[in-house]
């Protein structure tokens, strides 16, 4: 294993940088899958896995493909594609028993996997893996194709199912009923809808796991977070994960308009993948309409001062305000004003966001310096996520704004130079947090380097 380095005086140049990327996936395959991490994170994460597989694509098509394929292999039968696989791991809390998924009628047999699901990218990453392959040679090409055609009927389900079951409000946002299904766990967006879910007494003791894998206890999500999280999860196995009676009864409902934007901006690549490949016509228009109807929420969403997009607690019937990165979710998927939608990346270009003089790299923190919920080291609330970096750059891309784009990409890899691979970076240190030999970070600067 590739020790981490995590001393902002070494830096990697771009072919050492990338072998040791390299490195990092291939010490984290088990061989069925790449672990999120080494030890933090011991399985399959559904969002990890799609980044990962778009790093693995450069190395090896087939590997890349085989990666997704174990991801929808854990498909639930109505179409859910579960947040977490479970390997035999034990020191991740909470495993499989804590969720006890295993009575769910849904899930499939053979695999243990967790009862939420996490933003849809996977199309994207389907997308990214076809263009990389047709790059690289016939052969490869013709690989990712097939794999493609196999993977499309899956991930049209995928989207379906969050259609059917997670738009349950006029606001037409993606609900989520578990702040982890957003990714962005501890994110200040969901303080307000977390400050309404009150632990039972009845929720069932624990201990956490993730503490013993980190420096500092600072950097992840604090002990009263983690009883809500908790108890979500418990009320969920009570509603016995049928997918109506979860949104029905969690006390956790909120419209994520980040994960609006990434449905809007993945059915459009899926569409648009099923077109050369020459997938069913009907469902091709459904995900055009789908994706439509989502960019319509994300801009209808949008503050009227600030233009910033905002989440909506469907509970309580009211617009989240915290101004975090997901404000800028509309530059994912377009749908507002092009008045408006300059205004809203010169805001992301200004000194409150990636303009901000004391930043190490100019990518966007996960919550502005400027914020009073700004806090450099914790988690979602300030630091640096690279994926989230990449994410917005092959946005910029499709979207043709080509100088934004690459800046992105430069600075990415200038924050990650250091060569260990963090989970997310401190902004004005660009020290690593959280875990080090992060998969998804580790393709991500795979894909900045060896891409285009
Ligand atoms: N990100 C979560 C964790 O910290 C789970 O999805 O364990």
């Amino acid at each position: 294993m590739i020790t981490a380095a995590g001393d902002r005086d070494v830096h990697f140049e771009p072919v050492s940088l990338a072998a040791r990327a390299a490195l990092v996936l291939r010490d984290n395959d088990t061989g069925r899958l790449v672990t999120a991490s080494p030890r933090l994170y011991p399985h399959m994460w559904s969002w990890d896995a799609a980044f990962i597989s778009i790093g693995l694509a450069h190395l090896d098509v087939g590997r890349a493909a085989a990666e997704l394929d174990t991801l929808l292999a854990a498909q639930w039968r109505d179409g859910m594609i579960p947040h977490i696989v479970f390997t035999t791991d034990t020191d991740y809390f909470p495993g499989p028993d804590r969720w006890g998924t295993d009575a769910a009628p849904q899930r499939p047999d053979g695999v243990r996997t967790s009862g939420i699901c996490q933003p849809p990218v996977h199309a994207i990453a389907v997308r990214r893996i076809v263009d990389i392959a047709r790059r690289t040679s016939r052969a490869d090409g013709e690989l990712a194709e097939t794999f493609a055609q196999r993977a499309w009927p899956a991930l049209y389900r995928w989207h379906r199912w969050i259609v059917r079951h997670r738009m349950p409000d006029a606001s037409g946002l993606l609900a989520i009923v578990h702040g982890w299904e957003s990714g962005m766990d501890n994110s200040p967006r969901w303080d307000e809808p977390y400050a309404a879910v009150v632990p039972g007494p009845d929720l069932p003791p624990y201990v956490r796991l993730d503490l013993l894998q980190v420096d500092d206890p600072g950097e992840r999500p604090s002990d009263v977070e983690y009883d809500r999280y908790l108890w979500l999860i418990e009320q969920m196995r009570r509603a016995g994960y049928h997918p109506d009676k979860v949104v029905q009864t969690s006390s956790f409902l909120v419209g994520d308009v980040f994960s609006t934007a990434v449905f809007a901006l993945a059915s459009d690549t899926l569409a648009g993948l099923g077109e050369e490949l020459g997938s069913p016509h009907d469902q091709i228009a459904e995900l055009r309409t789908w994706a439509e109807k989502a960019r319509a929420a994300v801009a209808m969403s949008c503050h009227p001062e600030t233009g910033m997009a905002r989440d909506r607690d469907i509970r309580r019937g009211r617009w989240l305000t915290t101004q975090t990165l997901a404000g800028f979710a509309p530059l994912l998927c377009g749908g507002l004003p092009a008045d408006v939608e300059r205004q809203l990346m010169s805001t992301l270009d200004g000194p409150d966001w990636t303009g901000h003089p004391d930043l190490l790299a100019a990518v966007p923190p996960s919550v502005s310096p400027s914020s009073p919920d700004f806090d450099p080291r914790l988690y979602w609330r300030g630091p640096q996520w690279p994926v989230i970096t990449w994410l917005f750059g092959w946005a910029f891309e499709q979207r043709d704004w080509p100088r934004h784009a690459s800046e992105f990409r430069a600075q990415g890899v200038h924050l990650v130079s250091e060569g260990s691979f963090g989970e997310y970076y401190e902004p004005f240190t660009g020290r690593p947090l959280g875990s080090t030999n992060q998969s998804w970070t580790a393709a991500v600067v795979l894909d900045w380097l060896c891409g285009v």
